[in-house]
């Protein structure tokens, strides 16, 4: 049977793993989170690229995705702002409808520093960015998960939230709570079919990383038993795989993206 090419687009995008799906990354205009973006658009979803600072970089990845044929729309909120959140989720779910994926990926920053020189301003900052980045986007979108019966939360985590790292003290403390936080959504919202996991990178070469020192990046590498550290689109990758409904059954998981140093 001779296929038209529009008839071949339509077959194409019915394999496409993420399609009808309406989904909201925040800090998606750099690194992990703007990787993350584009592999999802590719994969037919409709994609809210949030952003807080970097205005040009996320509407650079709106465009990748409108010249792939998906659609995507930046919005600017903190996300440790509850209004602005509120204001950005109802922004995403007027352009697309219901939002049906979360992924939770901006960075809260913070020094690196032994805990003899840690200053309790600065972990606290650590701490509640962290979970506050957590809290409002869930807060604003799982309610319409519920109603809907369906939903899926991937927040990012480190690697370092179960082994500590020299001078990595905060982000290892918040990022253990974030797990439970998500482990324990995994638990209350799994009778409305709401799945909640979690994907922890290891080193990841991007702006958050780009200061550590080059030696210290080529020891990380040679420890790593795929011999490298990791790129935004290998975290990408597995954010696909737990967001698809190839991953139906899958919540309350922790999935480390680290080239197998977990397991040393
Ligand atoms: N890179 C690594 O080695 C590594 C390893 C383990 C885990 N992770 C985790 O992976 C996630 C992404 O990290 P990355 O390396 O891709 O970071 P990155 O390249 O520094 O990008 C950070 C992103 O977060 C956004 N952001 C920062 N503060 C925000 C706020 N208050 N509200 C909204 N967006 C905000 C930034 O937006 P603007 O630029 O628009 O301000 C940017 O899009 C983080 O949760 C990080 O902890 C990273």
């Amino acid at each position: 049977m001779v296929t038209t090419p529009s008839q071949q687009s339509q077959t194409s995008d019915q394999h496409k793993l993420m399609r009808d799906r309406v989904v909201l990354i925040t800090g998606a205009s750099r690194g992990i989170g703007a990787a993350t973006a584009k592999l999802l658009g590719q994969q037919g979803a409709a994609v809210g690229v949030n952003y807080y600072g970097s205005e040009a970089a996320a509407q650079q990845v709106v465009e990748a995705i409108s010249s792939e044929g998906s659609r995507a729309v930046a919005v600017k909120a903190d996300v440790r702002d509850p209004q602005q959140v509120s204001a950005m989720v109802q922004q995403v779910t007027e352009t697309f409808g219901s939002i049906d994926t979360l992924i939770i990926n901006a960075n809260a920053n913070f020094p690196i520093a032994p805990f003899t020189d840690y200053q309790w301003e600065d972990f606290e900052a650590k701490l509640l960015g962290e979970l506050k980045g957590a809290f409002f986007p869930c807060k604003a979108i799982v309610p319409s998960m519920i109603e809907q019966q369906r939903g899926c939360i991937i927040a990012i985590s480190s690697g370092l939230s179960r082994d500590p790292g020299e001078g990595f003290i905060a982000h290892s403390t918040a990022k253990s709570g974030l797990d439970a936080f998500i482990k324990s959504l995994a638990l209350e919202l799994g009778p409305y079919e709401i799945r909640a996991n979690v994907v922890a990178p290891g080193l990841t070469l991007t702006d958050a990383t780009a200061q550590l020192p080059q030696e210290y990046k080529e020891a990380s590498a040679q420890r790593i038993p795929l011999k490298r550290n990791g790129l935004p689109e290998d975290v990408a990758g597995a954010i696909l795989l737990l967001a698809s409904e190839e991953a139906r059954f899958v919540t309350g998981a922790y999935l480390p993206v680290s080239g197998g140093i977990q397991m040393l």
